[in-house]
C-alpha cells in the first residue's frame, strides 16, 4: 500500500480496515513513498522500487498523491505515473455505477440508467512526457507537447475493451476520439479500431464511435446507451472526472491500473484534496470500492462482493460523508461499512 498525500492516508486505512473485515487474505505491506518522504530525503521511488513491487507483491493499493508543497508535482509524476509507466499497466479501468438515484445530479436516472466503464489507455499519449520548450523565456519561446501512439499500445487497449466487454457480459464498446482533427493519431485508432471490430470473436458486439466532445455532451445529456468507452490516456483523464459526477463525485469513483496477469495498482480516481485533508472529512468509498476492484483481480471474488454490497448498503442508509449527502465522518463511514461486511 502507497497511502500517499492528502487524503491519501485517511481513505486507504478505510480501505484496508474492510478488506481485513471481509476475511480476504491479503497481507500489507506499507509503503512511505510520498511527499513527506520527498521532502524529507529527495527520495521518491527507492532504486529498484518497481522491480520489487513486481517481485514481491500481487497488487499496489494507492491512495493519491500531490502536495502543495511539492508545486512541481515531481514525486507523484515518479511514483503515479511511474508506476503507470513502468509497469507498464497499460489499461486504466474506470467503472462508472451510480448507486442509488439520489447521488446522480441528473434528474430522474435511476441506478440502472448510470452503468458504464471507461478503459482509459495508460502508458502512452500525451503522458509519455516527450517533447521540450525552445527560447524559453523569450518572446519567440515554443513549447511541444507529442502525443505517442503506437501500434502496439493501442491495439492492446482495443482489444482489452472487448475482452473487459466479453467478461462483463457487455454488448457495446464505444471508441472515443478526434480523429477529424488528430487524424495521424487516431486514424491509427480508428484503422485498429475496425481491425479489431470485425474479427469474429467480436461478432457479438456492437462496436462505435463518437467525437470525444460529443461523447462529453451525450454523458450529460443521457448516459443510459453507454456500457464499455475505450480512449486516449488524455481523454480518458476528462472523461472519468466527468462521468466520476455522475455517479455522486469523485468520492465514490474506484479505479484499476492493469496489465493482466502482472502486479496491478488500484486507485481511487480523486486526488489529496489538500483542503479536505486532517479533517476526516473525506469519502472513503471510492477508495474502498478500489479495494473492491483490487480483491477482484486478486480472485478473491466473494469478499470483494460483500464490500460491494456494504457501500451500496451504507449509500441506501445514508451512513456516508458529506459530499454524499451524509453525516458521518471518514473513519466512521468506513468503520459502519468494516462492521457491515463482518456481519
Ligand atoms: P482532487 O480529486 O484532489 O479534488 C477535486 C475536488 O473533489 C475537490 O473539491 C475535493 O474536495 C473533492 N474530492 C476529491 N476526493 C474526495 C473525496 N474522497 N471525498 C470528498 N471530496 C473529494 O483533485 P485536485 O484538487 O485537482 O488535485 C489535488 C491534488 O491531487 C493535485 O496535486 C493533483 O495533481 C493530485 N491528484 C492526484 C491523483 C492521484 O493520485 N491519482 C488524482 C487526481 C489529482
Ligand atoms: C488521475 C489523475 C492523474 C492523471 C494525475 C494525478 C497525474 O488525474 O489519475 O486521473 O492525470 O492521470
Ligand atoms: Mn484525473
Amino acid at each position: 500500500m502507497v497511502a500517499g498525500d492528502g487524503i491519501g492516508p485517511e481513505v486507504t486505512r478505510g480501505a484496508m480496515q474492510v478488506i481485513q473485515a471481509s476475511g480476504a487474505a491479503v497481507e500489507f505491506t506499507e509503503l512511505d513513498w510520498s511527499a513527506e518522504r520527498y521532502l524529507k530525503d529527495g527520495a521518491t521511488v527507492p532504486p529498484g522500487g518497481f522491480a520489487t513491487l513486481e517481485r514481491d507483491y500481487d497488487a499496489v493499493l494507492v491512495g493519491a498523491l500531490g502536495d502543495p508543497r511539492v508545486p512541481s508535482n515531481i514525486h507523484a509524476r515518479e511514483i503515479l505515473l511511474g508506476m503507470r509507466f513502468q509497469m507498464d499497466l497499460y489499461a486504466n479501468v474506470r467503472p462508472v455505477k451510480l448507486l442509488d438515484e439520489s447521488l446522480c445530479p441528473l434528474k430522474g436516472l435511476q441506478p440502472a440508467d448510470v452503468d458504464f466503464t471507461v478503459v482509459r489507455e495508460n502508458t502512452e499519449g500525451l503522458y509519455a512526457d516527450v517533447g521540450g520548450v525552445f527560447k524559453q523565456g523569450t518572446p519567440d519561446e515554443v513549447a511541444v507537447q507529442e502525443d505517442v501512439n503506437t501500434r502496439k499500445g493501442v491495439e492492446r487497449i482495443i482489444r482489452f475493451a472487448f475482452h473487459y466487454a466479453h467478461n462483463h457480459r457487455r454488448k457495446k464498446v464505444l471508441m472515443a476520439d478526434k480523429a477529424n482533427v488528430m487524424t495521424h493519431a487516431h486514424g491509427l485508432w480508428q484503422r485498429v479500431f475496425k481491425e479489431v471490430a470485425v474479427e469474429k470473436e467480436n461478432a457479438d458486439i456492437t462496436a462505435t464511435h463518437m467525437f470525444a466532445d460529443a461523447l462529453c455532451m451525450q454523458l450529460v445529456r443521457d448516459p443510459r446507451p453507454f456500457e464499455v468507452i475505450v480512449t486516449n490516456n488524455m481523454f480518458g483523464d476528462l472523461i472519468t472526472d466527468l462521468a466520476a459526477a455522475l455517479q455522486g463525485g469523485l468520492g465514490m469513483a474506484a479505479s484499476g491500473n492493469i496489465h493482466p496477469g502482472k502486479t496491478s495498482m488500484f486507485e481511487p480516481v480523486h486526488g489529496s484534496a489538500p483542503p479536505l485533508a486532517g479533517k476526516n472529512a473525506a469519502n472513503p468509498m471510492g477508495a474502498i470500492l478500489t479495494s473492491a476492484l483490487m480483491l477482484q483481480y486478486l480472485g478473491l471474488v466473494e469478499e470483494a462482493q460483500k464490500i460491494e454490497a456494504a457501500v451500496l448498503e451504507a449509500v441506501r442508509q445514508k451512513k456516508t460523508t458529506q459530499d454524499v449527502g451524509g453525516s458521518l465522518g471518514t473513519r466512521e463511514c468506513a468503520a459502519w461499512i468494516a462492521d457491515k461486511v463482518q456481519h
